[in-house]
């Protein structure tokens, strides 16, 4: 059985059509895996999850992050919002989802995907923006990719909240750096399947051994390439949505919306299921 799609744009991103009970009956679990791994995003209109049933289907799909550690809440559901009150610890960071990032780029085994679903939507703002970091390595004339192959970057949770706090205080800078210590990867990822993306964002700090003007230079000029419009599609929140992005293979960031907007988002995260560098 096939499902049916819409493809908003070419490169990225699948609606699929099923609906709510369909979804959460896990038949076409193995289909949607394979959507996302070859679209980079898939979404559903009109389901209306509750916490319960995005778990339910989370789990049709892979191994749901847990507990304190990871930070995802007991239960494996974390709430998505710039206000304070709902969610005391992480707010500031969400500042960070303004600029191009990829998920737990901190960790030797990055989040395979996340589920994402609307609950409150910002009245300006919020849409959120994805980039196929796999279609735009594949772009890349093969001169370049020689090139890139042989790099390794150098991720930091501080490069990327510099953006949103230019001048950070001691205690941000101490709490930022403490939280997530920064982590070296190839600039290439070479999946399981044999395919190649991108891991880039606006956490990288510097490519290594590579003088910083150099280095600034080229990370400016990939960032620009992973998120020229032909690979980028935008999502324009409905109430009811649900989406998922394959954290391994797409860089996103949303568009900024205030504290005040009571934009809400409940989110559950896979597991990744390999890790982004190969033993050497
Ligand atoms: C995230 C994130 C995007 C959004 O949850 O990791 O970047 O649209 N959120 O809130
Ligand atoms: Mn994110």
């Amino acid at each position: 059985m096939t499902v049916r799609t819409i493809d908003p744009v070419p490169r990225i991103a699948s609606q699929i059509l099923l609906d709510k009970a369909e979804l959460l009956g896990g038949r076409h679990a193995a289909e949607i895996r394979q959507i996302l791994d070859q679209r980079g995003v898939v979404f559903f209109r009109d389901v209306n999850f509750t916490d319960d049933e995005q778990l339910a289907f989370a789990a049709t799909l892979g191994t749901i992050r847990l507990g304190a550690i990871r930070k995802e809440g007991d239960r494996g559901i974390m709430t998505i919002t710039r206000n304070p009150d709902d969610n005391p610890r992480y707010a500031e960071y969400f500042h960070g989802t303004f600029h191009w990032h990829m998920d737990g780029s901190y960790e030797d085994i990055p989040p395979l995907a996340s589920i994402l679903s609307a609950r409150v939507l910002s009245a300006t703002g919020g849409q959120t923006e994805f980039a196929n970091s796999y279609a735009a390595w594949e772009d890349l004339p093969g001169d370049e990719k020689r090139a890139l192959e042989r790099l390794q970057v150098v991720h930091s949770m501080e490069t990327l909240l510099r953006l949103a706090f230019p001048e950070p205080s001691d205690e941000q800078l101490e709490s930022w750096r403490t939280s997530f210590i920064p982590k070296t990867h190839p600039l290439v990822w070479t999946h399981r399947s044999g395919r190649k993306s991108l891991v880039l964002g606006h956490s990288v700090t510097s490519i290594v051994g590579m003088a910083k003007p150099e280095s600034d230079a080229l990370l400016r000029k990939l960032m620009n390439w992973v998120t020229q419009p032909r690979f980028v599609y935008r999502h324009d929140w409905q109430p009811g949505d649900t989406l998922i992005w394959d954290n391994t293979g797409t860089l996103h960031r949303v568009e900024p919306y205030t504290a005040d907007s009571g934009r809400t988002m409940q989110r559950v995260t896979l597991d990744g299921e390999e890790p982004l560098a190969r033993a050497a």
